[in-house]
């Protein structure tokens, strides 16, 4: 009996367990959001930096390391930063969706 009551507490456990995985949010998808926008205020990155990042109306970001993205997307989020596109686009950005956004953006061919 004592041993039953053992496994049923380790049974709940596991129950909440998964219950915990499947209720966490999912990880921003980085294509996604260069190609549609993030649906919260960040429109496509290629609707202004080129179908496929390679410059247009900005500058070309394809292929720049990912920790070069993640920081220019910071600086334009902060005080600092003084373009006004881009701080619309850096501020409606989470942290984990900057990160996700600029491993897609470095893995890209770069333009030469
Ligand atoms: C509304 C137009 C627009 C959109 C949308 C946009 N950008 Fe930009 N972006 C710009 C402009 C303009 C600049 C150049 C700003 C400057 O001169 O500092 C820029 C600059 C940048 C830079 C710095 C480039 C460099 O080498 O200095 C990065 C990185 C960047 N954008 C990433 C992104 C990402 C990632 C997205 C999508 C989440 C995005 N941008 C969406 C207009 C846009």
């Amino acid at each position: 009996m004592q041993m039953r009551r053992k496994y049923l507490a380790l049974f709940m456990t596991s129950i909440a367990a998964i219950g915990a995985i499947a209720a966490a949010p999912p990880k921003p998808d980085g294509a996604q959001i260069v190609h549609e926008g993030n649906g919260a205020g960040a429109p496509a990155c290629m609707s202004c930096h080129g179908p496929t990042l390679g410059g247009g109306g900005a500058p070309a970001i394809a292929g720049k390391p990912a920790a070069y993205i993640v920081s220019r997307l910071e600086h334009y989020a902060s005080p600092q930063g003084h373009n006004p596109a881009m701080r619309q686009v850096a501020t409606a950005l989470s942290p984990q969706e900057r990160v996700a956004v600029a491993d897609y953006i470095a893995s890209l061919p770069a333009h030469p």
